[in-house]
């Protein structure tokens, strides 16, 4: 990838990474993802920001090899993906001081070996002048680790902000399209910041008073129009949620998938919205986009091994670890001799503040009584849904 100027003396740097198709050993990446560096020149000092996941840099290394002095080299997050590069570039640029949070000085020291000495810690509000232009440097916690910072350039008002307001979105645009870019910010924002969302409308509050021109994150394109992905978020965060149910399933031998379908088609005719996942193929960065959204969580699972199936209790830790917004939650279920699974959905979802909707637990194929209950469960939800503000 080419450096691009992005402002007169700021340059983006970074690596698109095309073929990679998962994060984390978990988050699918269907649109591959970038990692973003950037080069800010002022009159007096020259800073890199962030690096590359270490599988990129090379690419990086190739782009800093005209650069001459870099005097320092902010570290807004110590996760790899952003600072993977970091020793690389130390031991090409002896000069080099690292300018980190004291927490991310600790994680690099950790994470990668980079020595303490190398590091200048900051604190919330400090400043880095260059040289007719300066870093404000702003402590965000948990956007998307506790160490993380976020850096504010003035005078040209671009807020640096590493994973926040970030997409996995592998393109040539340097700047978001609103037709490309707010599915994969959407996919972002619920596989890695939804779990802080009250940090993050603490964090978006005080960003308010900025006079915000551009954002630059460290991954996909960036913001020349800030309030696409500024007011995006705030509805993400504050939004109610919406007429749907999130309704992900594993049906072993027909049983519970003959509740899901009844399901499907009771929520229907009560205009209720669905998005329905069958865990066995789920993508779960897609499960994870309608949790920003569901009102209700409906879990539908067999009995095997005395409890739910082992996918079914993948996904309902995963609903959990990722502390959606929900507001009312169920259980559907069928087994054969065990009936020990109860459908204890709060068991299930202690993260959650959700009030449980009785659960459908059968014996077997569902019978007429039970496809009453799912009935009944529906329009539990209906009377819920009436009053979602
Ligand atoms: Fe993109 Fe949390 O690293």
């Amino acid at each position: 990838m080419h450096k691009r100027m992005i402002a007169s003396g700021i340059e983006a740097l970074g690596a698109v990474d095309w073929d990679r198709r998962l994060f984390d050993a978990l988050i699918p990446l269907p649109d591959g993802t970038s990692y973003n560096a950037y080069l800010i020149r002022g009159t007096d000092k020259t800073a890199l920001l962030d690096t590359v996941d270490p599988d990129k840099t090379e690419v990086l290394i190739e782009q800093l090899a005209d650069v001459g002095h870099i005097d320092y080299l902010v570290c807004h997050h110590a996760e790899q993906d952003h600072s993977g590069a970091i020793p690389a570039v130390l031991a090409a640029h002896p000069e080099t001081r690292v300018v980190a949070s004291a927490k991310c000085q600790e994680m690099l020291f950790d994470l990668l070996g980079v020595p303490p000495d190398r590091v200048m810690v900051v604190k919330d509000n400090d400043t880095l002048e260059l040289g007719g232009r300066s870093l404000r440097f702003l402590a965000l916690p948990w956007v998307h680790w506790p160490e993380t910072i976020v850096s504010w350039l003035e005078p040209e008002g671009i807020l640096f902000s590493c994973d926040l307001f970030g997409s996995h979105l592998a393109t040539t645009d340097l700047f978001a399209r609103p037709d490309s870019v707010l599915e994969p910010a959407k996919r972002y924002y619920a596989e890695i910041m939804m779990p802080f969302a009250g940090l993050i409308r603490r964090h978006l509050q005080r960003l308010e008073p900025l006079p915000i021109r551009m954002i630059a994150p460290s991954h996909g394109p960036l913001f020349d129009h800030p309030d696409l992905i500024l007011s995006a978020y705030r509805a993400w965060v504050d939004g109610p949620p919406e007429n749907r149910v999130l309704l992900p399933f594993v049906s072993m031998h027909g049983s519970t998938l003959a509740m899901v379908e009844h399901l499907t088609s009771a929520l229907a005719k009560r205009a209720i919205g669905l998005d329905r996942f069958d865990l066995v193929t789920a993508d779960l960065g897609r499960l994870a986009m309608s949790l920003v959204d569901a009102a209700t969580i409906v879990v539908a699972s067999p009995t095997v091994l005395g409890g739910m199936h082992p996918l079914a209790v993948s996904a309902a830790y995963l609903i959990n670890a990722l502390k959606p917004k929900a507001r009312f939650a169920s259980f559907m279920g069928s087994h054969s001799w065990s009936a020990r699974q109860t459908g204890d959905v709060a068991a299930m979802l202690p993260s959650l503040s959700v009030e449980v909707l009785p659960p459908v637990l059968v014996k077997g194929l569902p019978k007429a009584a039970d496809f009453v209950a799912i009935d009944a469960l529906a329009d539990a939800i209906a009377t819920r849904h009436a009053n979602l503000t």
